[in-house]
C-alpha cells in the first residue's frame, strides 16, 4: 500500500458538538499525512468545542460553518464541498446529528453537505453511552448505514461524563481507515483545483527580506482635453495585491501607481503615474536601485498626438489622432540588460484575448525572465475580479497554466519565482566573484 494513499483526494470532514471535537484535528493531522486536502464544516456547537482557526490553520481552507454560507467567489459553500469531495468524513458525529442526518433536515452545514453529495459518506458517532444505546440512536444508525454510510463503532472506555461505557469516538487510524477503503477503486471526483473550494495562501516567510521591488499598477489615463482622458478597465487589484505580498514577505515595495480604484498597501512606497509617459519616468528611475520589477499595470498603447489645452465643445464629430506610447517594460528591459548590474529580475504582465501565441511571442522579444499571460475575455479572468487564471510564459520553455486562483495566491506563487530567481542571480554573482579573485590570486603568484 502506498504511503500516501489519500494524495490527490479532497476529504471533507464534518465535526459535530461532541467532547470528542478536539480529536478532530488529529484526525486532520492523519488524513493531510496520508495525502489528503481536506476541507472541514463545523456545527455551531462544534465549534464552541473546538475553535476553527486550529482546522483553518492544518487544512489552509476556511471551515464552513453555516449552509447559508457563499465562498468568496460567490459559489454555495456546502454544494463545492458536496460536488468535489472524494469522501465526507463526519467525525465525531453526535446523537442529534445522527438524528438530523437520519430525517434528512438539512439545517446545518454538515448534513446539509452529506445530503448534497455523490460521494461515499463515513460517519464516526461519539456520545455517552446511554445516548449510543437508546433505541432512537440505534434506529438512526441503522437508517444511516441504509443510506449506504460506512459507521465507525465507538470504543468502550471512560466518557465525558466520568462514567465508563460504549461510546468514545474511534481510535484515529480507524477512522482514516474507513476513509481510505472508502475511495479505493474510485476516481478522483474533482481533480482541477479550480472546481474545489479554494485554498487559502500558504504563509510565506520573509524570503524577499532586504530586496527592493518595483510594482506597476492599475491603467493609464491618456488625456484628450483638460477633463477627458483614454483609459482602460484595469482596478489595479493585480498589482496590488503583488506590493502586498511582497510587502509581507519582507520586501521594500516601490508601487508605481496609474489610475487604480482598490485601496494601496500603505506601507508601499507609492508613486503617482497616470499617463504612459509619467509611468515611464517613474518606473524607470525607480529601477536604477531594484531587485525586481513587476510591470502589473495595464499601460495604454496609443495616446492622443495632441491633448486640447481647453475642454473641446459638442460638435457633429470628433476625430483624434493617435500615436504609440512608449513601450515601457522593453525599455526596462534594455536598461537592465545593458546598464544595470546585477540585473534586476523581470516580469512583465500580458493581458490578450483568445490565442497565447502573442504572449509567447512577447515574452522573448520584450526580453523579461517570466511574462504572466491572461485572457481578459475569460470568465473569472483580468480586471476587476478577485481571481485570475493565468498562464506562465518563460522564454525558451513550455507555458504553464495555473487554475482559477484568488490574484493573491497568483502574486505569492509569482514572487515565489522572483525569490527563485534572485537567489540564484545572487548565488551565480558569488561564484563570478570567486572565480574572478582566484584568477586574480594565481596571476599575482605567475
Ligand atoms: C461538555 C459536553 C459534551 C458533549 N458531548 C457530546 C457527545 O460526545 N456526543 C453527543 O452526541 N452530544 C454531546 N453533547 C451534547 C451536544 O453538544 C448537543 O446535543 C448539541 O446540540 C449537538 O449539536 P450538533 O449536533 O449540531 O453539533 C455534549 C454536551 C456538552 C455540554
Amino acid at each position: 500500500m502506498s504511503a500516501r494513499p489519500l494524495e490527490g483526494r479532497l476529504v471533507v470532514l464534518g465535526v459535530t458538538g461532541s467532547i470528542a471535537a478536539y480529536k478532530a484535528a488529529e484526525l486532520v493531522r492523519a488524513l493531510v499525512a496520508a495525502g489528503a486536502e481536506v476541507q472541514p464544516a463545523m456545527t455551531h456547537s462544534a465549534s464552541r468545542f473546538l475553535g476553527p482557526l486550529t482546522l483553518e490553520t492544518l487544512t489552509r481552507h476556511r471551515v464552513q460553518l453555516d449552509p447559508l454560507e457563499l465562498l468568496a467567489d460567490s459559489r454555495i459553500g456546502h454544494i463545492v464541498a458536496a460536488d468535489t469531495a472524494d469522501v465526507v468524513v463526519v467525525a465525531p458525529a453526535t446523537a442529534r446529528w445522527m438524528a438530523a442526518m437520519a430525517g434528512g433536515l438539512a439545517d446545518d452545514v454538515v448534513t446539509a453537505i452529506c445530503l448534497a453529495t455523490a460521494a461515499p459518506v463515513v460517519v464516526a458517532p461519539a456520545m455517552d453511552g446511554g445516548m449510543w444505546s437508546h433505541p432512537a440512536t440505534r434506529a438512526n444508525a441503522e437508517r444511516l448505514r441504509g443510506y449506504g454510510y460506512a459507521i465507525v463503532e465507538p470504543e468502550e472506555g471512560p466518557l465525558a461524563s466520568g462514567a465508563s461505557g460504549r461510546g468514545r469516538l474511534a481510535e484515529t487510524a480507524a477512522i482514516v481507515a474507513a476513509v481510505e477503503a472508502a475511495v479505493t477503486g474510485r476516481p478522483v471526483r474533482a481533480p482541477d483545483a479550480a472546481l474545489r473550494p479554494p485554498l487559502e495562501p500558504e504563509r510565506r516567510g520573509a524570503d524577499l527580506e532586504g530586496r527592493r521591488i518595483v510594482v506597476s499598477a492599475g491603467g493609464t489615463a491618456e488625456p484628450i482635453d483638460p477633463v477627458r482622458f483614454i483609459g482602460n478597465r484595469s482596478s489595479g487589484r493585480m498589482g496590488a495585491a503583488v506590493a502586498e505580498a511582497a510587502l509581507d514577505r519582507g520586501a521594500v515595495v516601490v508601487l508605481v501607481a496609474g489610475t487604480v480604484s482598490v485601496p494601496l498597501p500603505e506601507r508601499a512606497e507609492v508613486r503617482h503615474a497616470e499617463t504612459a509617459a509619467a509611468m515611464r519616468e517613474v518606473v524607470l528611475a525607480a529601477l536604477a536601485d531594484a531587485d525586481a520589477l513587476v510591470m502589473a499595470a495595464a499601460v495604454a498603447d496609443f495616446r492622443p498626438q495632441r491633448a486640447a489645452e481647453e475642454k473641446l465643445t459638442r460638435r457633429a464629430g470628433l476625430t483624434l489622432e493617435l500615436e504609440p506610447t512608449e513601450d515601457i517594460l522593453a525599455e526596462a528591459a534594455a536598461l537592465a540588460h545593458e546598464r544595470l548590474r546585477p540585473r534586476p529580475v523581470l516580469v512583465g504582465f500580458a493581458a490578450e484575448t483568445g490565442s497565447l501565441d502573442r504572449a509567447v511571442e512577447k515574452a522573448a522579444r520584450k526580453r523579461v525572465d517570466l511574462l504572466v499571460a491572461n485572457d481578459v475575455a475569460e470568465e473569472g479572468s483580468g480586471f476587476g475580479g478577485d481571481t485570475n487564471r493565468v498562464t506562465i510564459v518563460v522564454p525558451g520553455s513550455a507555458p504553464e497554466r495555473w487554475p482559477l486562483l484568488s490574484k493573491r495566491e497568483v502574486a505569492d506563487r509569482l514572487l515565489d519565482r522572483v525569490a527563485a530567481l534572485l537567489d540564484a542571480r545572487d548565488a551565480s554573482r558569488q561564484t563570478g566573484q570567486a572565480t574572478r579573485s582566484m584568477r586574480a590570486t594565481e596571476e599575482s603568484r605567475a
